[in-house]
């Protein structure tokens, strides 16, 4: 019996994620752009990118579960180093309960001078994106990107998740290069890593 009881709860908290994010889904389905979290391959590639020794926060845009902030955590980024931008009020409480210490702002991506606050002025050793870019007209992600990469120093990465076979920003559209990061097929659907960065001077790319 205590042995059963034992199997449910583990059950219970392997899928809760899976669960709220499903719920998210139903609730959201524009804002949240899939029906399960990321895989753990997938976030770990994702803060794979960070440079844990740069000495500057980072920044993950639409975070979710937090499937990817673990990872970021894991990667060695200080709890109180990670800013994290969810839109969702129910993702932002489960957050804020799940992580210790890291800064979880209620808010919108796509307006990050009011989302951050204070801390608008902020440098970021780079950004981690999990929002769906899809969802949201062609000349918005380029000023989406745009922002993020004057948010963190030349030639480091903005890295966005997406799970269309183009990146979902396109080159030549404005100030930045667009690098096709990786493919994950351990993904529900398979997804495609883009990187985007701002030219060093001097440096081409
Ligand atoms: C595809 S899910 C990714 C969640 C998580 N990073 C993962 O990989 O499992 C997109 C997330 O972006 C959030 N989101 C969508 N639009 C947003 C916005 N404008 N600002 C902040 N977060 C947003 C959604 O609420 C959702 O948590």
């Amino acid at each position: 019996m205590a042995r059963g009881n034992g199997l449910r709860k583990a059950f219970a908290e392997k899928f809760d994620d899976e669960l709220r994010f499903f719920k998210g889904w139903i609730d959201k389905p524009k804002a949240v752009g899939s029906i399960i979290p990321t895989s753990s391959i997938t976030a770990r590639r994702m803060a794979s990118v960070i440079d844990p020794g740069s000495g500057l926060p980072v920044l993950e845009l639409g975070p979710g579960t937090g499937v990817i902030t673990k990872a970021i955590l894991a990667r060695g980024v200080k709890p109180q180093d990670l800013y994290t931008v969810e839109y969702s009020e129910d993702f932002v409480r489960h957050l804020r309960r799940q992580f210790d210490g890291i800064n979880v702002i209620h808010g919108d991506a796509f307006n990050l001078d009011a989302t951050l606050g204070d801390k608008r002025g902020m440098i970021f050793d780079s950004v981690i994106s999990g929002v769906p870019l899809l969802n949201f007209p062609v000349a918005q992600r380029i000023r989406y990107i745009e922002d993020l990469l004057g948010r963190i120093p030349a030639g480091r990465p903005v890295v966005q998740l997406t799970y269309g076979p183009l990146s979902p920003v396109p080159a030549g559209k404005g100030d930045y290069t667009v690098e096709h990061f990786d493919f994950v097929l351990r993904n529900i659907p398979p997804t495609q890593l883009w990187i985007y960065r701002r030219a060093v001077s001097g440096r081409r790319h």
